[in-house]
């Protein structure tokens, strides 16, 4: 069985208490022994409460955005290695909700995952097409532009690993996903863009490519039994204990 990535992001949706009780369910009911990586993304607030109940490190914790410069006078803003110090090994980069909302463009993705990766942060880069470039035919152009602008020139080194979570825009939130053979050709096409740019050894070695967009229990294993799928990013069904430990068991129960 390849190893799955799990992945749950919070939004802003918990504060620290209700972040502490859904964390305590989930490791406290963590099914033992598994091939899969589960991480969870809570608000900043909660990351260092989170922390430290997550003694065993069983599940891994990742933050849901980061600033590009490694120190400084920016007000307001978060660094790779003040995620570190509170137990970060993971960050989410360029998710919708930064493009649309802040306005995030290709350029500040790039540099968000380039400081990520140096400062040996995960950085799992987010790319989706509108459902306006889905209309338009441009859904494959616009991933591949996508993917490009934000790699071009990061080069990963030794086991340094880089997450592409491939979440069409129109789909997060509506509860209805794309059927798991439609995401497969997203992650072929995604999978060929890395090749292009550092080479098949690169893209099998430091790579991992997932999918976003509605995931409940219910559907997860038609993604996850595709030969590109590598695990899932999900929001809406992660705030809810069973429905995000039973995501989990579907992953384990294949083989
Ligand atoms: P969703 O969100 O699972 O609620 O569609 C996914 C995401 O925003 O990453």
């Amino acid at each position: 069985m390849k190893k799955t990535y799990i992945i749950a992001n919070w939004k802003m949706q918990l504060g620290v208490e209700k972040s502490v009780e859904l964390f305590s369910q989930i490791v406290s009911n963590f099914p033992e022994k598994n091939k899969t990586e589960v991480v969870v993304c809570p608000a900043y607030t909660s990351l260092q409460k989170v922390n430290e109940l997550n003694k065993d490190k069983i599940v891994k914790l990742g933050a849901q955005d980061v600033f590009w410069e490694e120190s400084g006078a920016y007000t307001g803003e978060i660094s790779c290695e003040m995620l570190k110090e509170i137990g970060c090994e993971y960050v989410i980069i360029g998710h919708s909700d930064r493009r649309k909302y802040f306005k995030e463009d290709d350029e500040i993705i790039h540099h968000k995952a380039k400081t990520a990766l140096k400062c040996s942060l995960v950085p799992i880069v987010c790319v989706g097409e509108t459902f306006q470039e889905r209309q338009e035919g441009r859904k494959d152009y616009a991933i591949i532009s996508q993917v490009t602008k934000a790699l071009s020139g990061i080069k990963p080194v030794g086991n340094n690993k880089i997450i592409i979570a491939y979440e069409p825009v129109w789909v997060i939130g509506s509860g209805q996903a794309i059927n798991a053979e439609e995401a497969e050709h997203m992650h072929q096409v995604i999978r060929q863009t890395i090749v292009d740019l550092f080479g098949v050894s690169i893209m099998e070695k430091n790579f991992k490519i997932i999918y976003g967009g509605s995931i409940s229990k219910k559907i997860v294993k038609t993604f996850l039994i595709q030969p590109n799928i590598d695990g899932v990013l999900v929001g809406g069904a992660s705030l809810k204990p069973q429905e995000f430990l039973g995501i989990i068991e579907e992953a384990i129960s294949i083989k």
